[in-house]
């Protein structure tokens, strides 16, 4: 096999209560690339359709995540990439993650899959660290592996698959401004205080328990997020706004999706679902920001195969 054809999808880390450990996998939206053996060393970035993104191998997510595989894996051949990107950057569900983990994943299975998926995470990583210029898991892991992930360490990494509820489905709010993950990161503070700390520790411990238990209330009642939200709100217009009329609409929860400024919801079941994403749209169709609303079933497979060759 020479060639591959792959989907990474979006996703949504933090989850509201699990900032930097927290994740989980989405359906409809998701980059679409090709990853190539050829007999040259080395790895090259040689299409990017939808986005003005970096060419160059060493400046490129997708070009730093694949070198990083390949510098503990050294084969006899080189590998291009090709990225149709769908994901907008800066838009809070994951675009660069898609491209790193879709190429470490492409070069994997061309080299006949010698690592199982949770060991990629680490080289995505790699990737992940340029976009953002902070080390973590919580995009990469759920699009690697699927479904709902929780990063326990980054070193030595350790992530661990957790169950997705049936009935659980997302919804996605993109106004379409960008918001870059450095920026949305320096803004926050270095330390927590201890009584916040304690309620968010037992908001993820509760989250992940309801996660096994199929417990939607549970859940419902961890996903708050006082650390981080209140700083990085104040970025997205309407934020308020709009997560309390996902709130009123039926969700389960709401917060921002990953470092913004895309606002997501989890709703029991589809029906609720469409009513949530109603919702939050005419809140800022109020707003002349140019916005996307979709709603996603949790993808439990991850990355997917489009075709081979
Ligand atoms: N956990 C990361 C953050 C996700 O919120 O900054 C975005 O890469």
């Amino acid at each position: 096999m020479n060639e591959i054809r792959l989907f990474a999808p979006a996703s949504v880390a933090n989850v509201s209560c699990g900032f930097d450990v927290l994740g989980f996998c989405l359906d409809p939206v998701g980059d679409e690339m090709v990853v190539r053996k050829v007999a040259e060393k080395g790895v090259r970035i040689t299409k990017i359709e939808g986005e003005d993104l970096p060419m160059e191998t060493e400046k490129n997510v997708a070009g730093v995540a694949a070198l990083a595989y390949l510098e503990e894996h050294p084969c006899a051949y080189g590998f291009e990439i090709e990225i149709y990107k769908k994901i907008k950057p800066g838009s809070g569900i994951g675009s660069s993650s898609a491209s790193a983990a879709g190429a470490v994943f492409g070069v994997n299975y061309l080299m006949d899959k010698p690592l199982p998926k949770a060991a990629l995470v680490k080289y995505a990583m790699a990737g992940e660290s340029l976009a953002s210029g902070a080390a973590h898991a919580d995009n990469v892991a759920p699009v690697i592996m699927g479904g709902f992930t929780l990063v326990r360490s980054i070193a030595p990494l350790e992530v661990i698959q957790l169950p997705t509820p049936k009935e659980l489905i997302a919804v996605i709010l993109h106004p379409k401004i960008e918001l870059k993950t450095a920026h949305a990161r320096s803004i926050l503070k270095k330390t927590v205080p201890l009584n916040k700390a304690i309620q968010q520790w037992g908001n993820l411990a509760a989250f992940v328990s309801a996660l096994y238990t199929d417990n939607y209330s549970l859940l419902s009642r961890c996903m708050i997020d006082e650390i981080i939200e209140p700083y990085r709100s104040m970025l997205i217009p309407e934020f308020d706004a709009i997560r309390s009329s996902a709130i009123n609409a039926g969700a389960l929860g709401s917060g921002i999706s990953g470092s913004g400024p895309s606002i997501f919801a989890l709703s029991q079941g589809e029906e609720k679902a469409k009513n949530i994403a109603k919702a939050m749209a005419k809140i800022i169709s109020n707003l002349p920001i140019e916005h996307e609303v979709f709603i996603s079933k949790i993808n439990t497979e991850g990355i997917r195969i489009l075709n081979q060759q």
